[in-house]
C-alpha cells in the first residue's frame, strides 16, 4: 500500500512568499491581488479540494529593512495571517490552518487566548508554527535592541511552553456547566490559576478561554539547529524540515527519531514535513524551461538579502567566494548546516544561486507522473510525511495547477486522501 502524503500550502501574507520575484506574471492572467481577499479565499478552497492537510502561513515582524526588500518585495510587504486565518476559516469547511507567532515577541497569555479562540473559531482546525524568531530588525520593533542569544532564545521558549500548556490546562473538561436550572455557568473549583513564576515570564492566570475543540493547537516547529532540534523532539507534534537529498533526509529523520526516544516521546509520535516547491506542466522540458524562466528572474542581490535576513548576517561584509566554512550564524543554523553538510565547501554565492527556489534539475520539476513519483520516493526511502509546498509563481494559478494535474495522479496511487478523516488538524495529522 502507497505511504500516505501530507501536503500543506505555505505561504506568507505577502507578495511573493518564499520564491523571491514570483509576484511577476502576465498582467492579463490576475485575477485578484495577493491584498485582496478573493485571492485568498481562491487559494483555499483550491487547497481544500485538492485534500490538502492545510494552508500554513509562516511570518516575519520585520522586512523591507534594506532598499534590496523593498525593491525586490523580499518578503515584504507582510500582512498579518493571524487575523486573514479567522476569515478563510469561514470560507472552507474542512481544510486546516497553521499560523508562525513568535515565542519572543508574543506574550504567552495573548497568545495562548488567540490560538484558543481560532481553534474555537475554526473547530479545531488550527496549528501554531513555534518560532523564537531570527532577526534583530524584529527585535527592534519589539522595544529590544536586539534579540536574545540563539540558544537562549530556545530556552525561554521551553519556560514560554510550560506557561502555554499550563494555560490550556487551566479549565477541567467537566468545568463549564451552563446550568440555566441552577443558574451555573462555571465551577470556580475547577478552574484553575496558573500562578507561574519563571526566569522570564510570570503569569497568573487562568485562561479566559473555555476549552476549545484541540484544547491546544496541533504544535510545530521549525527550527532544526542542535538546540531547536531538541526543542522539537520536546513540544513538536510536527517538524518542518528542510534536509538536502535522500540522505539528509534519513538522516534527519533517525536523528529526530533518536531525540524523541530520549524524551520519552513515541517518534511516530511527531510528524515531519519537507519544505518542496513542485513544478507541474505536460512534458518536463516545459516544466523545466519555465522553473528556469522564473529562477532567472532572481537578482543575486536579492537572493542574498534573503539568506542575510535568515542567517543574521551582514553579507557585504563577507567574501561570499570563501567556503562556508564553520562561520557561526545567529539567525537559522540549522538551515545553512544543511547546505554545509550536503558541501563542506560550498560559498554564499553558491547557496544563493538556490536558496529557496531550488535548482535547474529539481526533480519535482515535472509532469504529475514525475512529481509524484518523485514525491513518493522522497517520502519512501528518505522518510517523513509529507511536503509544505511553496508557489513557484501567482499562488491562485499555481495551487490550481498542482490540484487539477498532481492531486489525482496522488489519489489514484493511494497516496493521497480522497476524504478528510475526522474533523481536526490533529485528526489529519495523525489519521492519514
Ligand atoms: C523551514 C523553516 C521555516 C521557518 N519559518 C519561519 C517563519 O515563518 N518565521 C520565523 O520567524 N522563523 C521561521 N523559521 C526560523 C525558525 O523557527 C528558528 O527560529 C530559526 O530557524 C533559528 O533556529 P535554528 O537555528 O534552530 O534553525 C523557519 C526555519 C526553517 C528551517
Amino acid at each position: 500500500m502507497a505511504k500516505k502524503i501530507h501536503l500543506t500550502g505555505f505561504m506568507l501574507f505577502a507578495p511573493a512568499p518564499h520564491m523571491i520575484m514570483s509576484w511577476i506574471y502576465p498582467r492579463e492572467k490576475i485575477k485578484y491581488q495577493w491584498y485582496e481577499i478573493e485571492y485568498w479565499e481562491h487559494i483555499a478552497k483550491t487547497l481544500e479540494r485538492g485534500k490538502f492537510d492545510m494552508f500554513f502561513f509562516a511570518d516575519g515582524w520585520a522586512g523591507g529593512t534594506s532598499p534590496i526588500g523593498v525593491r525586490y518585495a523580499i518578503q515584504f510587504p507582510n500582512h498579518d495571517p493571524v487575523s486573514l486565518v479567522a476569515y478563510l476559516a469561514a470560507v472552507v469547511k474542512k481544510l486546516a490552518f497553521a499560523v508562525t507567532m513568535s515565542t519572543t515577541f508574543y506574550p504567552p497569555y495573548m497568545l495562548t487566548r488567540k490560538l484558543s479562540t481560532l481553534d474555537h473559531i475554526t473547530k479545531g482546525r488550527i496549528g501554531w508554527n513555534i518560532v523564537c524568531s531570527l532577526g534583530s530588525a524584529e527585535a527592534r520593533n519589539f522595544g529590544m535592541d536586539s534579540l536574545p542569544p540563539h540558544d537562549e532564545r530556545y530556552d525561554r521558549a521551553d519556560e514560554y511552553m510550560e506557561v502555554c500548556y499550563k494555560l490550556w490546562d487551566s479549565w477541567d473538561d467537566d468545568a463549564l456547566l451552563m446550568d440555566m436550572e441552577r443558574g451555573i455557568f462555571a465551577d470556580p473549583n475547577k478552574i484553575h490559576p496558573v500562578n507561574f513564576r519563571g526566569k522570564w515570564h510570570r503569569v497568573d492566570g487562568p485562561m479566559t478561554v473555555i476549552p476549545s475543540p484541540q484544547r491546544r493547537p496541533y504544535l510545530f516547529q521549525a527550527g532544526s539547529s542542535e538546540r531547536g532540534r531538541e526543542f522539537a523532539a520536546r513540544h513538536a507534534e510536527c517538524i518542518f524540515a528542510s534536509a538536502i537529498g535522500v540522505k539528509g533526509m534519513r538522516a534527519f529523520c533517525e536523528d529526530m527519531a533518536a531525540r524523541a526516544e530520549r524524551h520519552g516521546r513515541n517518534p511516530n509520535d511527531i510528524k515531519i514535513i519537507w519544505g518542496a516547491q513542485p513544478l507541474v506542466a505536460s512534458s518536463q522540458s516545459e516544466a523545466r524551461e519555465k522553473m528556469h524562466e522564473i529562477r532567472a528572474r532572481i537578482p543575486l542581490e536579492a537572493s542574498l538579502s534573503l539568506m542575510a535576513g535568515h542567517f543574521g548576517l551582514d553579507l557585504s561584509k563577507v567574501d561570499i567566494d570563501q567556503p562556508v566554512g564553520d562561520i557561526d550564524v545567529p539567525g537559522t543554523k540549522g538551515m545553512l548546516d544543511a547546505y554545509r553538510k550536503a558541501n563542506p565547501n560550498i560559498t554564499f554565492r553558491e547557496i544563493a544561486k538556490t536558496y529557496l527556489s531550488g535548482s535547474d534539475d529539481n526533480p519535482m520539476v515535472g509532469t504529475p507522473q514525475q512529481v509524484a513519483d518523485c514525491m513518493q520516493y522522497l517520502v519512501e526511502e528518505g522518510g517523513g510525511d509529507g511536503f509544505q509546498i511553496t508557489p513557484a509563481y501567482y499562488a491562485p494559478d499555481y495551487f490550481d495547477d498542482l490540484v487539477n494535474q498532481l492531486a489525482p495522479v496522488l489519489q489514484s496511487r493511494g497516496a493521497l486522501r480522497t476524504e478528510y478523516a475526522g474533523r481536526t488538524l490533529r485528526d489529519y495529522m495523525t489519521r492519514g
